[in-house]
């Protein structure tokens, strides 16, 4: 395994590519298996969980062309996938296991063919993340759903689901997407209550409507789908990636650097991070190629933070912003409402030195003025960029270990921190 070595103390100061948004990029691939004709993507980022994804889909018959690699990192890869024919409607455990997201490959088979067996998810690190949001609105949509040996198994009697009201008593991301792909090409109209108002979802309702599907309510919390009989070619860019935008301006405070995050439209996809990020002391100006970063006094401020749906602060900003309170003037109280077990880098901060205790969904930071490098786990994909952070200003070294939790989610990482003046290096073979 590789691991990654950091050296701490280097003040951050350039400039920023932000790549395409992971979670925006993977239900848009998951949107070409709705067409028989072509979907292109731009903007794609260099991720595992790309590429996972693309297995995934090559199993059900998509043909994928990747017309640029995207070698720049400034610019990301294109690709066309097109899916004349399903060949194969069961989506295995063995990918399934790898990338939760894999469960939204269900939406769009079932309402192309009338059916698809996807593998349940099972929990991950972060909490037990069940899909009973997703399979409660297939049923509205006329779906008949059984559960057998460890797979979900769902039918459209008729062979096409039907329009229908899908009211969700939790706000969920995925079961959003998996229901907006699935009622594009139901028959009659479907009404989404209560949907999930991410910037990811707009991303994926904008392309669907692209490929002919009518949408409308996106950005709210009612999106209402007339169902169409087919859906065509497309070209989409995949929006900026908000998370890494949000880590990266925490890096250029932390760092005590200027940092230019460069990307289109972060502004509005930034709402709940900004604010938080303002409270704790960071000036955020928008430029005309993105937004220039840097902390305006010494110390980060002690701010409270709560995660919430957008447009509230996002969980998967949380460990991020906690790493920065390790170092704030004061006290921090992160609390986490949407995943039951998201305090795992808890720990590991508390080896750097962090000073954090955790009562339930509570976390009391109380700020210490220094950070030591140390050699640490990293336990999931945004708890890994928490220790990268913490590294990057700590005394000494840090080594992180367990990265491919950072390869499923941040773009060429090391890359683009040593391009501003971080002292990091991925070193192959080396982690435990
Ligand atoms: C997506 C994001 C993830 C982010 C999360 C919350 C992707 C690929 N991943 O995950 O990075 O942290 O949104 O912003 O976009 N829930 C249920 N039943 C369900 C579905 C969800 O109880 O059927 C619960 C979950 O356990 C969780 C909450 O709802 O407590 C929100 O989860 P959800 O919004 O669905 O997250 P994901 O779509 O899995």
């Amino acid at each position: 395994m590789d691991r990654i070595a950091i050296q701490g103390g280097f003040r951050l100061e350039g400039q920023i590519p932000i790549s395409g948004a992971k979670n925006a990029a993977l239900p848009l691939m998951c949107a070409g298996l709705l067409t028989k004709g072509t979907l292109r993507l731009s903007n794609l980022p260099h991720l595992a969980d790309i590429k996972t994804l693309k297995s995934l889909l090559l199993g059900h018959g998509t043909k994928i062309k990747t017309e640029d690699e995207g070698l720049d990192v400034a610019k990301g890869a294109v690709i066309t996938l097109s899916s004349p024919d399903i060949t194969n409607t069961v989506a295995p455990y063995d990918i399934v296991r790898k990338m939760r997201a894999s469960i939204l490959v269900l939406g769009p088979l079932l309402a192309r063919t009338g059916e698809a067996t996807v593998s349940l998810p099972g929990g991950c690190a972060i909490g037990n993340r069940p899909i009973d949001l997703h399979l409660k609105g297939f049923e509205d949509l006329g779906a008949q759903i059984e559960l057998k040996e460890g797979y979900v198994r769902a039918k459209a009697p008729t062979g096409r689901l039907k329009g229908g009201t899908v009211h969700f008593a939790t706000v969920s991301v995925g079961a959003t997407e998996n229901i907006l792909m699935a009622a594009a090409l139901a028959e009659g109209t479907s009404v989404i209550e209560n949907a999930a108002r991410e910037p990811e979802i707009s991303d994926l309702a904008h392309c669907l409507n692209a490929m002919g599907a009518k949408i409308t309510g996106i950005g709210t919390e009612t999106l209402t789908v007339i169902g169409v009989d087919s859906l065509h070619d497309a070209d989409y860019a995949v929006m900026a990636d908000r998370i890494e935008a949000g880590s990266y301006a925490i890096a250029a405070a932390m760092t005590g650097g200027e940092i230019e995050i460069l990307g289109k439209n972060l502004v509005p996809a930034l709402t709940g991070t900004l604010d938080m990020l303002r409270s704790a002391g960071l000036s955020l100006d928008e430029t005309d190629s993105g937004m220039m970063v840097k902390l305006e006094s010494d110390l980060v401020k002690g701010v409270d933070a709560t995660t919430h749906p957008y447009p509230g602060f996002p969980t998967d900003m949380q460990a991020q912003v906690m790493a920065m309170m390790s170092l704030c003037d004061s006290v921090s109280v992160i609390t986490e409402t949407i995943f039951e077990n998201r305090f795992m880098h808890v720990p590991e901060l508390c080896r750097m030195g962090a000073d954090i205790t955790t009562h339930g969904s509570t976390a009391t930071v109380r700020g210490v003025k220094r950070l030591l490098g140390a050699e640490v786990m990293a336990t999931d994909l945004r708890a890994s960029m928490s220790l990268v952070l913490a590294g990057l200003v700590a005394e000494g070294d840090t080594y992180i270990n367990r990265i491919y939790h950072l390869d499923r989610g941040y773009d060429r990482l090391c890359e683009k921190l040593l391009k501003v003046g971080a002292r990091i290096e991925r070193q192959v073979g080396k982690g435990i």
